[in-house]
């Protein structure tokens, strides 16, 4: 119960990487509350949540919307005070080559992704725990690895790392600690559904991590767990890479994976 009575929201957690990261939290006796789009799944989510932990909060907004995100931060503050944990991991991704996106394919990624990651924190910023709280930015290596059928993720990536990097200079002085993961490839997620459709593209995937493997959501959300506990009492502004050693093949292992058929 290292999370015990904590409030935590996770941002886009109803689904894949940051559902399991907030379910995890769940079990350690944290209170938690998610938001995203879709109704359907904000309402299956926190129904897993009360399972596990008694009792949820589950709010339907966009992170496009700034008055959304104030609403949903400041309900979670009139519930349980203060917030301790914040995770930004709404995202959204696609495969286009550059010359076929549109600039509202590209302005799409980059309003959910980069632009929703500051919505989330600043909404969330004047509720935060000062001295104490974490925040925990879901990033990806597009952000230095320049990656065919990406462009607008890579700029929106790198985007969430100094959005990251600024937030932890200036929140610092508040005691409010922020960094980034990097995941690799993680496995029964819908962005590894949307970048390897095939068994032969997967394959191709899997010979480029040097573990050899996907990694899993759980792997991710105990990353993420420690990031925002006390033993990382030290870590600000960085970016963490969890991705089975992946991002060491630089460039052209993203090319392969992601031009696989
Ligand atoms: P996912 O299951 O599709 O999760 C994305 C979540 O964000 C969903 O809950 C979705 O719910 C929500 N969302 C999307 N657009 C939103 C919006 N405009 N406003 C509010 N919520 C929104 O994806 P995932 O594969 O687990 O990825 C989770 C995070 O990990 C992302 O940041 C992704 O970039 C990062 N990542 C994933 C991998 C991987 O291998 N999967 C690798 C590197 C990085 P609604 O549809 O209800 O809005
Ligand atoms: N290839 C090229 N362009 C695409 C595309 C694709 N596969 N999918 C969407 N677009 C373009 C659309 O054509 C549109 O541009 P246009 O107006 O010039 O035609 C623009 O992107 C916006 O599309 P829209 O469907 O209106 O966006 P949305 O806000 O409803 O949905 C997405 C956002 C497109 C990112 C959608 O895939 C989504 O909701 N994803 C969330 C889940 C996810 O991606 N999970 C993985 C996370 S790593």
């Amino acid at each position: 119960m290292k999370f015990k009575n904590k409030v935590v929201v996770v941002a886009g957690g109803t689904s894949g990487i940051s559902l399991a990261t907030a379910l995890s939290f769940a079990n350690e006796g944290a209170k938690v509350a998610v938001l995203s789009r879709s109704q359907d799944k904000v309402d299956l989510a926190v129904a897993a949540l009360i399972e596990v932990a008694g009792e949820a909060l589950g709010f339907s907004a966009d992170v496009r919307d700034i008055d959304a995100l104030h609403n949903v931060m400041a309900s979670v503050a009139e519930s349980w005070g203060s917030i301790d944990v914040l995770v930004s991991g709404a995202a959204g991704n696609f495969a286009s080559p550059a010359a076929d996106l549109s600039g509202n394919g590209f302005k799409t990624v980059i309003d959910i992704d980069l632009l929703g990651c500051f919505n989330v924190m600043r909404a969330a910023y004047p509720h935060l725990t000062k001295p104490g709280a974490a925040i925990l930015n879901i990033g990806a290596p597009q952000s230095w690895l320049p990656t065919p059928m990406q462009i607008h993720v890579c700029a929106a990536k790198a985007g969430i790392d100094q959005v990251t990097r600024t937030a932890a200079m200036e929140w610092g002085a508040d005691g409010i600690r922020v960094n980034a993961i990097a995941p690799g490839p993680i496995a029964d997620t819908e962005g590894m559904r949307r970048l390897a459709p095939t068994p032969a593209a997967e394959a191709v995937w899997t010979k480029s991590v040097p573990l050899g493997r996907y990694g899993t959501k759980e792997e991710i959300s105990k990353v993420i767990q420690w990031l925002c506990s006390d033993e990382a009492a030290y870590i600000s502004g960085a970016i963490i890479p969890v991705d089975g050693g992946w991002s060491l093949g630089g460039s052209s292992n993203m090319t392969m994976a992601l031009t696989a058929k």
